[in-house]
């Protein structure tokens, strides 16, 4: 199986900045083809980019959303459907991320809710789950992770529909990723979880191109979430050059 290598760029970066960003990525792409025997790009940028960022795009470059409602199209103010996601040609959506879980009080079941809105839509979700600093140091990882992909996963999940990204939350944008050790650790628990074994297992936290080789080679990591280095073009290619 390919790596999926997904840039989140969360509420970063103005049109202009967005726009130079995606170029960059294709143009990238475009003098190393290579990279696309092993690897499938992603980017997300955030929603009122979409439609422009989408016009970058080739073929090598997936788009994707960050969110999406958990309701679908009608009276709903502010919200953004899976089924619009899926009219801009986006083919994924982030889900239960920690920082929508934290900032939006997101839970378990309002997650799964949404990942089959967004089935039902044609879109494949990555769904985010990982223990806080506070859990790790309890040693209640596993517990953790376990609750939230039992319970934050819809029914029908399958490698078709569903990524999932395995995120300590204490190694997003900290600088600090998780040990070699403990994400073989962690990817093992969350593959045999899993029913169907051809679910990607992404790692995501503080990954960069100098820790990438280490983390991509991990068996059960299936490519890598990335934040911070994925506002750069460079960075996060070379994050998908480093596992080479
Ligand atoms: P980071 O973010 O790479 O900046 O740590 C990862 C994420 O939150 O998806």
């Amino acid at each position: 199986m390919k790596n999926l290598i997904a840039g989140n760029w969360k509420m970063n970066g103005t049109l202009e900045s967005c726009l130079a960003l995606a170029r960059g990525v294709v143009e990238g792409i475009q003098a190393d083809p290579q990279l696309l025997k092993k690897n499938e790009f992603l980017i997300c940028p955030s929603y009122p980019y979409l439609v422009l960022v989408q016009a970058e795009l080739t073929q090598a470059v997936a788009l994707g959303a960050q969110d999406c409602a958990v309701k679908n199209n009608g009276a709903h103010t502010g919200d953004v459907s899976a089924e619009m996601l899926k009219n801009i040609n986006c083919s994924y959506v982030i889900l239960g991320h920690s920082e929508r879980r934290a900032d939006h009080r997101e839970q378990d079941g309002y997650i799964a809710e949404k990942a089959a809105m967004a089935h039902r839509a044609g879109l494949n979700t990555i769904i985010c789950v990982g223990e806080t600093e506070e859990q790790r140091e309890k040693g209640i990882q596993e517990e953790v992770v376990g609750e939230q992909l039992r319970d934050s996963l819809p029914t029908h999940v399958t490698a078709e529909n569903t990524v999932i990204a395995y995120e300590p939350v204490w190694a997003i944008g900290t600088g600090k990723s998780a040990t070699p050790d403990d994400i073989a650790a962690m990817h093992g628990f969350i593959r045999d979880q899993l029913e169907d074994e051809n679910i990607r297992i992404l790692y995501g936290g503080s990954m960069k191109p100098s820790n990438a080789a280490d983390i991509l080679t991990i068996e059960n990591v299936n490519g890598g979430l990335i934040g911070g280095a994925s506002l750069k073009a460079e960075d996060f290619l070379g994050i998908a050059k480093a596992a080479e």
